[in-house]
């Protein structure tokens, strides 16, 4: 671990202040990881605007182009181009494959490979996504006949992947989690017959959405479309895709308006998609200011531009394991504007919370705790107790980007200057938030 003293990306961060202005937060990460993937496995060009410039997408790029893809220089502003190779198309790579801190790329990437027949592949990333559970991805898979092996009986990375032919099969997921669902329904273009996962409750459908774009044969069914049936024998077709702004990056500017007196903010280009809109719902529970205005559809996908205004008096909230997949990456921000509330706020089954890139669940009360905040920490969840001042601190993102973030909109609302250790996590998905916080308090 870094010392506190070697830590290129210890922060200052100044208390009080408002936050004023437009921002247009960065492309959706969940669709440039899919726009990338599918790509790839098309015929002929896809090509893709809006694509969120950031280490994650920019490790399933890398991962890609190792199996042959060439995909044009990632870079902001430009519209991103990949060749794609087919079905078939993917090389068994030279070298290990590196997923980083992604989540994502290691488990899209294991059902995109469990089919790709006698070729051999390994992946890795970072200590945090090292430790992070794949078995919830390879038992499925296994049913579908794949080989999948690394530590602790196949759950935790290094993989190995040796490619299969794989059979359709009808797959209850145990967890309401795109990720798997997603690579169930790659491995499941790859597959004989045709494959059915049904899901505990919906989880993000991107992949469904995109997956029919690209021209799948893919049906949603059943209560809450939870059955998603895939089958094979139809090859996807290059597409051009627009990536809205990602709500999960909209989500800290949106507290940040909410609860840090005298703000006013406008969050344009914002992904509407009702999977993802959980964050909003409770934001209305609370009677945050906020208004949807200039909606409409890109590629797909509903977009909107939002506005918000501060309100001193936000009510307490309480979510449970329901609204839990649509706004999962969320809770931290969540977590402090429960901190800002009049009154006792609650998070409920969110055990999921601690198999994120850290234990999001115990970092964030150890980080607010820190800063004075009241918060009992339990196995599937947080009692925040809000209307505490909060002081300055020495806080520590501990390499999670949606804590680093979280943290900076926290430390606003503290009484004395804060310094945030490991700052530059931000990056993972959102690279310019340093630069847009900045932006946003000089538009007094
Ligand atoms: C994602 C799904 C979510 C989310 C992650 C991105 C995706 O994970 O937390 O940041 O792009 O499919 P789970 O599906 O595991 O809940």
């Amino acid at each position: 671990m870094k010392s506190p003293t070697k830590d290129q990306s210890l922060r200052n961060l100044q208390a009080g202040g408002e936050l004023c202005g437009r921002v247009k937060v960065p492309g959706d990460k969940s669709i440039s990881h899919r726009a990338l993937l599918f790509g790839a496995i098309a015929e002929g060009k896809t090509k893709i605007e809006g694509l969120l410039p950031a280490e994650d997408p920019l490790s399933t790029a890398e991962c890609l182009r190792s199996m042959g893809v060439r995909i044009s220089p990632i870079k902001k502003g430009e519209i991103i181009e990949v060749d794609g190779v087919g079905l078939r198309g993917l090389k068994e790579p030279k070298d290990i494959l590196n997923c980083g801190n992604s989540g994502t790329t290691m488990r899209l990437i294991i059902g995109l490979l469990a089919g790709q027949e006698d070729n051999h592949f390994i992946l890795t990333g970072d200590k945090s996504l090292r430790s992070r559970p794949m078995k919830r991805v390879g038992q499925p898979l296994k049913m579908m006949g794949a080989k999948i092996s690394g530590r602790c009986g196949g759950d935790f990375a290094p993989l190995s992947i040796i490619g299969k032919k794989l059979r359709g099969a009808l797959i209850g997921t145990p967890v309401a989690s795109a990720q798997i669902k997603s690579a169930i329904l790659l491995a499941a273009l790859y597959a004989e017959g045709s494959t059915t996962v049904i899901e505990p409750a919906r989880s993000r459908d991107h992949s469904e959405r995109m997956l029919k774009a690209f021209g799948a044969n893919l049906e949603v069914g059943g209560e809450m479309g939870r059955h998603i049936t895939i089958s094979p024998g139809k090859d996807l077709k290059g597409q051009s895709i627009i990536v809205p702004g990602d709500i999960s990056s909209a989500a800290f500017w949106l507290v940040a308006g909410s609860i840090i007196p005298g703000s006013e903010l406008i969050i344009e280009n914002v992904g509407l998609n009702p999977t993802r809109t959980g964050i909003l719902d409770v934001l209305k529970r609370m009677e945050a200011n906020i208004k949807l205005i200039n909606m409409r559809t890109v590629a797909g996908e509903p977009v909107g531009d939002i506005k918000v205004l501060y309100n001193e008096h936000l009510k307490p909230f309480e979510i449970d394991g329901e609204i839990m997949p649509r706004l999962v990456d969320e809770v931290p921000i969540l977590s402090v504007a429960a901190c800002f509330c009049n009154g006792i706020s609650k998070i409920k089954g969110a055990s999921e919370l601690r198999v994120k890139e850290t234990d999001r669940l115990a970092v964030m009360a150890r980080q607010l705790q820190k800063m004075g905040a009241k918060v009992d920490e339990y196995q599937d969840g947080l009692t925040i107790y809000g209307g505490n001042d909060l002081q300055g601190c020495e806080l520590d993102s501990e390499d999670d980007h949606r804590i680093a973030m979280s943290l900076a909109i926290a430390s606003i609302m503290a009484n004395s200057n804060s310094t945030l250790r490991r700052s530059d996590a931000a990056a993972i998905s959102y690279p310019e938030f340093w630069s847009d916080l900045k932006r946003l308090r000089q538009n007094k």
